[in-house]
């Protein structure tokens, strides 16, 4: 038991790497509040765990909808120990194809909202000298793809966000971390796969890119997630943990 007696949010808790998440903290005892644009999912989850979970509705790219989320999550539990930033989207097109809205959405959803949601929630933390944030980036953050100008962008700012907000908040007993998943079999991926005109050598190359020969599991990401969580990273500020089958070794 971790996390017993933890207040946590959870972005995009609704499916993926988020629900793997909300999942693994709930068994390591904490109390969790998934904030997603799908309501929908995210109360089926909540309903499915028990009382420990809420579900709100929140796009994570509008400043109203985080405000209303740290304000009800801070009047309910009074603080917040844990806020992991998850929720995002992919977007795989070549510089010059990206829309200016598609731009917009992908550098909002992945890097703006983790900055809104810590806005709103990292100074009650800082207040009580306790809390713990992590940043969900991706491989894509840390080296270059095609077809990534705009996701990696933001994955690779959400990078750097994690460090500087590591650097501002030093001494304050806030711990800001960052994990950065590879190939990871979730809803998201699939997606990608249903897109490509190839689906079996979409997925066979997926494969080849993971040394470890195997697509990673949600829950794989989530252990990573749970250990900056926990009080067994307490020396952790601005680390950058790559989770991705030995992606990033090569
Ligand atoms: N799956 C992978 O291979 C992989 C690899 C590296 C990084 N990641 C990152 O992990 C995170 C989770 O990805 P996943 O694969 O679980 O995806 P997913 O699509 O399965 O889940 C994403 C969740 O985020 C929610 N969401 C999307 N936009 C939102 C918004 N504006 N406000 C609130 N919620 C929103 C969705 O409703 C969904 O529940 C993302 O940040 C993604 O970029 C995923």
């Amino acid at each position: 038991m971790r996390l017993e007696g933890k207040r946590c949010i959870v972005t995009g808790g609704a499916s993926g790497i988020g629900e793997a998440t909300v999942r693994r903290f709930v068994e390591e005892g904490a109390e969790v509040l998934i904030a997603d644009l799908n309501l929908a999912g995210a109360q089926a989850l909540a309903a499915e765990l028990d009382s420990a979970v809420t579900a709100v509705k929140c796009d994570a790219r509008q400043e109203a909808d985080v405000r209303d989320v740290a304000t009800a999550a801070l009047e309910r539990w009074e603080n917040v120990d844990v806020l992991v930033n998850n929720a995002g989207i992919e977007l795989s097109k070549t510089y010059e194809d990206t829309s200016t809205d598609e731009w917009a959405a992908v550098i909002d959803t992945n890097l703006r909202g983790p900055w809104l949601f810590c806005k709103y929630i990292v100074p009650k933390m800082v207040e009580r000298g306790a809390g713990s944030v992590i940043n969900v980036s991706s491989l894509n953050g840390l080296v270059g793809f095609p077809l990534s100008t705009a996701y990696g962008s933001a994955k690779g700012g959400l990078v750097v966000f994690t460090r500087d907000m590591a650097i501002e908040l030093g001494p304050t007993g806030v711990r800001v971390n960052c994990v950065c998943p590879g190939v990871i079999a979730t809803p998201m991926m699939e997606r990608w796969t249903q897109s490509m005109p190839d689906q079996a050598e979409a997925q066979e190359m997926l494969r080849g890119t993971m040394p470890i020969g195997r697509l990673g599991q949600a829950s794989e990401v989530a252990s990573a997630i749970l250990f900056f969580a926990s009080d067994d990273s307490t020396l952790c500020q601005g680390s950058v943990l790559s989770v991705d089958g030995g992606f990033t070794a090569q």
